[in-house]
Parts: C-alpha cells; sequence; structure tokens
C-alpha cells in the first residue's frame, strides 16, 4: 500500500493515455475528491465540466498552441470554472480542486495534466479562456481556470525525489 508522500512523489504530467475510457466510477471518485477540497470561506466556488465526447476533446484541445494539443488523445478532461463573485480567491478555489483532482487520479491509477487556460491566448485576438468558454457555453459570470486531462497512462516518468527541492526551505525567516 502507497503513503501519500509516495503518492505525491508518482504523480507526473502524463501526457500520452492509452484508447481506453475511464470508467464511470472512477470518474464519480475524481469529482468527489475534487468536491472535498478546501475552499476560502467554504464558497466551493468552483464547477467541473466533463468532457468525454471525442469531437469535444478535439474542440477544447485547440485552445492553445501545442500546450494543450495532447488533450485530443485523452479520453477524459475536466475543465475548472470558477465563480468570482463568490469569493476573490478563485484562483486558489480552482488550483486545490486540481490537485486533489490530480493526486485521486494517480491514487487510481490514471495519469494527469494540468492545462492552463486563464491568461493565457488562443490566438492573435481570442484568449484561451473565451475560446472555452464560447465551445462549452460557460456563462460569462464564470472564470475558465485550466483543464485536467486525465487517462490511463501510455508513458511512466521517473517519481520525482525530495532531495533537490530542500534548497526551497528556510526556517523561522528567509
Ligand atoms: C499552473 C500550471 C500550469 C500548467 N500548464 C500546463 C499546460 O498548459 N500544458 C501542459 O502540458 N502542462 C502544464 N502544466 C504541467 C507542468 O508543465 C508540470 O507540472 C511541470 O513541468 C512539472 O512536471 P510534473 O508535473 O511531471 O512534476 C502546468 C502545471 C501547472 C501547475
Amino acid at each position: 500500500m502507497i503513503n501519500l508522500l509516495e503518492l505525491i512523489e508518482h504523480r507526473r504530467s502524463i501526457r500520452r493515455f492509452e484508447a481506453k475510457p475511464v470508467e464511470p466510477e472512477k470518474i464519480t471518485l475524481l469529482l468527489k475528491a475534487a468536491l472535498l477540497a478546501p475552499s476560502s470561506k467554504n464558497t466551493r466556488s468552483w464547477e467541473f465540466i466533463v468532457i468525454d465526447q471525442p469531437d469535444l476533446l478535439q474542440k477544447v484541445s485547440q485552445c492553445r498552441d501545442q500546450s494543450s494539443s495532447f488533450v485530443a488523445n485523452a479520453p477524459l478532461a475536466i475543465v475548472v470554472v470558477v465563480d468570482p463573485a463568490k469569493n476573490d480567491a478563485w484562483i486558489e478555489n480552482g488550483t486545490i480542486a486540481s490537485a486533489f483532482l490530480q493526486l485521486q487520479a494517480e491514487d487510481l491509477g490514471l495519469g494527469s495534466c494540468w492545462i492552463q487556460v486563464a491568461r493565457r491566448p488562443h490566438n492573435e485576438t481570442l484568449s484561451a479562456e473565451e475560446y472555452i468558454r464560447q465551445v462549452l457555453h460557460v456563462p460569462d459570470s464564470l472564470r475558465v481556470l485550466n483543464m485536467v486531462a486525465i487517462g490511463y497512462k501510455a508513458q511512466e516518468l521517473t517519481p520525482r525525489h525530495i532531495d533537490e527541492l530542500q534548497v526551497k526551505i528556510h526556517y523561522n525567516g528567509f
């Protein structure tokens, strides 16, 4: 049985997936993990759009350039949209829910990768956020933070180890 730190070490950004759907029971567990994430003042200001239709996965994969193209070959993407009117910490709320999704994916034997949408361009005239808004009919009141591509891994990446990060830690001041 793997412990939480081992799970965190093993989670890597997976961008190649097997052509195999994610079972509905597993999708439910992924969403439960996201819905149990902490949020500022418990506002739970996020909503999650589950994309499993190949034509839609193809469309959302075009929101960015090569940074999102691999989503076309993922069996599943979960788009995280957040209401900034419910709480100003909308980025933080959406980010923590996304991280929970990614860790739950790893625990289920699935790979995942974050794709940034907010503050990224689709092309010279349209933002990636507006592009996703149009494709998925997201209300104007909600911000599109990111999407998380999920599926069975078709690549293995080596776990990360903590030693290289020790320099980031400071005690009792910087
Ligand atoms: C805020 C954020 C934005 C990211 N945006 C993208 C993205 O648009 N496309 C992508 O392929 N990966 C994206 N990633 C994944 C990072 O590239 C990846 O987490 C980083 O290189 C570390 O690799 P690891 O996740 O395998 O440890 C993003 C990750 C974060 C946290």
